[in-house]
């Protein structure tokens, strides 16, 4: 296993010669997959994160593989990567507002100062460039559903503002270094996205949703629950990423990546309670200050230009999901009990310890 955490990455290792890739953000949920995906198809791939929301454990298997590399690096700081580089995806920033609205401030640098120095870096090493922007960037839209032309209404100076202004900033600053230095850019707009490895605690709508199913609890509505999403099966969206980074130079994007499948966030809830098995029963709460009420992607340019559409249908991606999350909780209720039996352990030993040493003093 190497993990480097310095900057010395002058030496590639390499299997053969494909791409030398940096992914940003690559210990994450998305980026996880997509380094998987990547070695997979034989590059050399450069995982650049900061773990603020990614783990170790998602990348653990890829940990030994030649072609695989960990930076542990903040990328609010100047990026240094010794050696030519072809590709860098970056999508290096906390995506649920859980996370992102933990500290706002840095959600907003991470977003903006990322941006330029992931550009800086593939100014100087002449590399294509992918943003991970998302359909936050339309706001709480007037318009449904949502184009790329769409220029969004967004709260500037609401909680989410952090991550959707920040989205929006660094989409800007692609597309200025792209007409100022000539840098080949690719621009995603992800629409919601799920599948294993998302975090339990991030109260995104499907995590939160099995995760309560599968403990038996009420399941959380925010609001009415007639509000509406799309959600993309993780291998869709990553088929779509590599597909827009692989497509010729002249298409930048602004590119939605999402399914167009909408369903009300109800409606998801009962998929998720029947899929599971569950008795769980709903359980309405206020909605959140800016809560987009609609959310579903035209693809049709994904479609036309890349030749991409999702193909897994909710049913399969939730049964995937689930399974993930089940084997997890599992997991953890196991380590859990043996924790607490070596704890009861340990206190019956140091009480019998306390009792033999009390002993003795009485003896003397
Ligand atoms: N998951 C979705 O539904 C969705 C939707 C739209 C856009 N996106 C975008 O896709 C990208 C990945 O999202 P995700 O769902 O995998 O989120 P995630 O939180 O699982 O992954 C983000 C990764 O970036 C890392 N990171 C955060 N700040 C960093 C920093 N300053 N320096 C280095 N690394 C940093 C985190 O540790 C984590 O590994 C994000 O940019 C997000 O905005 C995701």
């Amino acid at each position: 296993m190497k993990i480097s955490t310095d900057m010395r990455f002058g030496q590639a290792k390499s299997l053969r010669r494909g791409h030398r890739t940096v992914v940003a953000g690559g210990a994450g949920f998305i980026g996880s997959h997509l380094c998987d995906h990547l070695v997979q198809r034989r590059d050399t791939v450069i995982c650049v994160d900061n773990l603020f929301t990614g783990s170790m454990r998602n990348i653990r298997p890829l940990l030994n593989h030649p072609n695989f590399s960990f930076l542990h690096h903040d990328i609010r700081e100047p990026l240094s990567i010794g050696g030519p580089i072809d590709r860098i995806y970056n999508l290096a920033c906390p995506a649920s507002p859980r996370h992102y609205q933990r500290d706002p401030i840095a959600t907003m640098k991470t977003c903006v100062i990322g941006a330029v120095n992931v550009l800086e870096l593939a100014k100087l090493k002449s590399s294509r460039v992918l943003q991970a922007s998302t359909s936050e960037v339309y706001g709480d839209p007037e318009m449904h559903p949502q184009h790329e032309s769409y220029v969004g209404h967004v709260n500037p100076i609401g909680p989410r503002a952090c991550y959707d202004e920040g989205k929006r900033a660094a989409e800007t600053l692609f597309f200025d270094y792209h007409r100022t230095h000539g840098v080949q850019i690719k621009v995603a707009r992800i629409f919601n996205t799920y599948g294993p490895r998302m975090l339990e605690n991030d109260g995104r709508v499907v995590s939160n949703f099995i995760v309560q199913a599968l403990q038996g609890v009420p399941i959380t509505i925010y609001g009415s629950g007639r509000q509406t999403r799309s959600f993309c099966f993780i291998d869709d969206l990553v088929r779509g990423l590599e597909l827009l980074m692989e497509s010729p130079s002249d298409i930048t994007g602004p590119c939605n990546l999402g399914n167009p499948e909408e369903f009300t966030i109800e409606e998801i809830a009962r998929k998720v309670i029947e899929q599971s098995h569950s008795a769980s029963e709903l359980d309405h709460r206020a909605l959140p200050e800016d809560d987009p009420k609609r959310r579903k992607p035209l693809i049709g340019k994904a479609t036309t230009t890349l030749g991409w559409k999702p193909k897994v249908s909710i049913e399969k991606g939730l049964d995937a999901t689930i399974a993930y999350f089940a084997l997890s909780i599992a997991t953890k209720n196991r380590e859990a009990t043996v924790a607490s039996i070596d704890s009861a352990r340990a206190a019956r030993e140091r009480s019998l310890r306390r009792r033999e040493a009390a002993g003795r003093t009485e003896m003397n």
